[in-house]
């Protein structure tokens, strides 16, 4: 049943991009597993410096998290006028990362849909549950907003102002995370999908597919014997980076590090150059059965 699909990894899969390099491998390296590294891209943070390095996050936030259709900041305990120059810190970064993926990825344009942006102003908390830790491998996977089948994209900026790197683990390819832990991953029961909707855990129907995905998410960061002896690298982004992955395919954990940025969107699997190469085409390989 599983395919013989990516050849074992002998180095991290991260791409660096400056700006004199053609943009046009981008869409590729990123669909195929890469983490996009720009390290030459300019986002000042000077004008907002006195709301974003003060104690924004509201106790037990990991993340100040925000909304750009709506304009809603979440998770920021801080005064009025902070949380009004914080929003509008996030509300730059959010622009910004939309105008960087416009010009990097031109064929996503059309069909990416634009999610949360965080402000992640902490360290990795060392006090939560195994699937609540970041620091262990995953791919993501959103308990209660179903993908159902699209990409998550996301695009990172470290602006630690005291030149500390933010730190990650990046690990095998998707497929082979795939192939271990789908033996053993519970399907959605049936019907199950609509009553999560109906009873509101879920904002839209979790699918098959969401399901084999959380499965894998929940299973990686569970075993022990995963987190010490799977396959993987460590990688510092310095402060002035910007990173773009496909966080639903690249297996990775965020070791530490504050003050970053991370826009999220979603993307179709209809608008990438190679759909073959989406978790949902993968599983489906895998499974031998429609997921979505
Ligand atoms: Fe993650």
């Amino acid at each position: 049943m599983p395919v013989a699909e990516p050849l074992t990894r002998t180095q991290p899969p991260v791409a660096v991009l400056t700006r004199q390099d053609p943009r046009a491998p981008a869409a590729r390296l990123l669909e195929h597993g890469s983490v996009l590294l720009l390290p030459d891209r300019d986002f000042d943070t000077s004008a907002f410096a006195g709301a974003l390095f003060a104690d924004v996050a509201a106790d037990g936030a990991k993340t100040v998290s925000y909304d750009p259709t709506t304009g809603e900041l979440k998770g920021a305990a801080a005064s009025e006028a902070t949380r009004a120059r914080l929003t509008a810190a996030v509300a730059t970064y959010a622009r910004w990362a939309e105008a960087l993926v416009g010009e990097l990825l031109p064929g996503y344009a059309a069909s990416l849909q634009l999610r949360r942006t965080s402000w992640r102003p902490r360290s990795a908390d060392h006090n939560l549950s195994k699937r609540k830790d970041d620091r262990r491998l995953h791919v993501d996977a959103f308990p209660a907003n179903p993908v159902q089948g699209r990409r998550i994209l996301r695009v990172f900026r470290n602006v630690n102002p005291d030149g500390e790197s933010r730190d990650w683990r990046l690990g095998e390819p998707f497929a082979d995370l795939a192939g271990r832990f789908l033996p053993t991953a519970q399907p959605l029961a049936p019907a199950a999908g609509a009553l999560l909707q109906r009873l509101g855990i879920t904002k839209g129907r979790r699918t098959a597919y969401d399901q084999l995905m959380l499965q894998l998410h929940d299973q990686a960061k569970d075993s022990d014997a995963y987190q010490a002896s799977a396959p993987h690298w460590d990688v510092s982004f310095p402060p002035g980076a910007t990173w773009l992955v496909f966080t639903d395919a690249v297996v990775h954990a965020a070791l530490g590090g504050r003050y970053a940025f991370e826009q999220t969107f979603y993307l179709p699997i209809e608008a990438m150059e190679d759909q073959a190469a989406s978790p949902l085409r993968t599983l489906e390989r895998l499974t031998g059965r429609a997921l979505v």
